[in-house]
């Protein structure tokens, strides 16, 4: 009798400067033993690699990897893959689809609109100013309008319709989440902004979606209304954003990621009143929980598959 052989892993190397690049090869090889793992910047003879794992790698990194036939992004957004001119259109490109990471997002974003709900920022500024008072807050009227309904932002749509929320979501194709009004298209999306009162953004960055909260989408939000931005900092218009905080149509604006990051420290954002910050934390990456997928990935790679969760160039996600 004959057994098939098992396809022989390709050559990795993990390029994430500034993260913990030791701590995802150990969870790599504890998921798919045997695998050659390389760190940048010490990878060889780059000749050799055949898979890379990225986030945000340098310009030029992937120089001279004439073997390269998947590109993994570490993270679920891949502008980073299709942005890198060394990534030929022969390389397989893959993305994070994490059920730990979406988790994350979910609880990040559920806590942001509830803070939103109860106005905890207008009860903290009460305490601050010895008010003990009762304040009108939209509890469980505010209406949410999620922008994106894939992994992370159906997800946390359900989670928030579960709540009580009355949640709507928007998407490129038509979709069906439990409990959430799908739309989709200019019609969808000029509905979805007249009735909410919290924007939710969890699309991906791509040339349809940069720049599409900006000063005429912000116009037909109800007057008060909310804005939460998790994805990217390029979908915002910051500018227009300032201005439309400071003419009272839009009530705070909690962001966790900027056009630039880190945040300059003399941007405007840091001591903007309305503005709630975070420093791009709202679903990391965990090496425990994504090796595995990774390892899939990587397996099905050699043995000519596509990966898990792949990234259409055409439509740029
Ligand atoms: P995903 O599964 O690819 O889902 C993207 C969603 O956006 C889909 O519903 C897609 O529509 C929709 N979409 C894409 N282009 C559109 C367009 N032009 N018009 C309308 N809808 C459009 O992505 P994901 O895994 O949920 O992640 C979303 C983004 O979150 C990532 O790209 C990343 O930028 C961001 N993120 C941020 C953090 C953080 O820590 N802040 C962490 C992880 C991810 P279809 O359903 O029709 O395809
Ligand atoms: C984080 O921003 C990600 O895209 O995973």
């Amino acid at each position: 009798m004959t057994t098939a052989a098992t396809p022989r892993l390709p050559v990795t190397a993990i390029i994430a400067p500034g993260w913990d690049q030791p701590r995802w090869q150990r969870a790599l090889v504890a998921a798919a033993p045997g695998l050659e793992v390389r760190l940048w910047p010490d990878l060889g003879d780059v000749s050799e690699i055949e898979a890379v794992l990225l986030w945000k790698q340098p310009a030029g990194a992937l120089a001279g990897m004439s073997r390269l036939g998947l590109a993994q992004s570490l993270g679920a957004g891949v502008e980073h893959l299709l942005n890198d001119p060394a990534i030929g259109d022969h390389v397989a490109l893959g993305r994070a689809v994490d059920p730990a990471m979406t988790g994350e997002m979910v609880r990040f974003v559920v806590h942001a609109v509830l803070a939103i709900s109860v106005d905890a920022a207008g009860y903290r500024a009460q305490q601050a100013a010895g008010l003990w008072e009762e304040r009108s807050v939209p509890g469980g009227a505010l209406r949410v309008g999620m922008l994106g309904l894939g992994e992370l932002g159906a997800a946390a749509a359900q989670a928030l319709a579960g709540l009580g929320f009355t949640v709507t979501g928007w998407s490129r194709s038509a979709r069906q989440v439990a409990g959430v009004t799908c739309l989709s298209g200019a019609d969808g999306l000029n509905q979805l902004i007249a009735g909410t009162d919290c924007l939710v953004n969890l699309l991906p960055l791509t040339d349809e979606t940069r720049g599409l909260i900006d000063a005429r989408l912000l116009a037909r939000l109800p007057r008060g209304a909310h804005l939460v931005n998790v994805a990217r900092g390029g979908h915002v218009v910051e500018a227009d954003l300032l201005a439309a905080l400071d003419d009272g149509r839009l009530a705070s604006a909690t962001l966790d990621v900027t056009a630039v990051e880190p945040l300059p420290q003399s941007h405007p954002f840091w001591s903007h009143p309305k503005i709630v910050l975070t420093p791009h934390v709202a679903a990391a990456s965990t090496p425990e929980t994504m090796a595995p997928i990774l390892a899939e990935s990587l397996r099905r790679h050699a043995a000519g598959r596509p990966p898990l969760d792949p990234v259409e160039r055409t439509r740029g996600y």
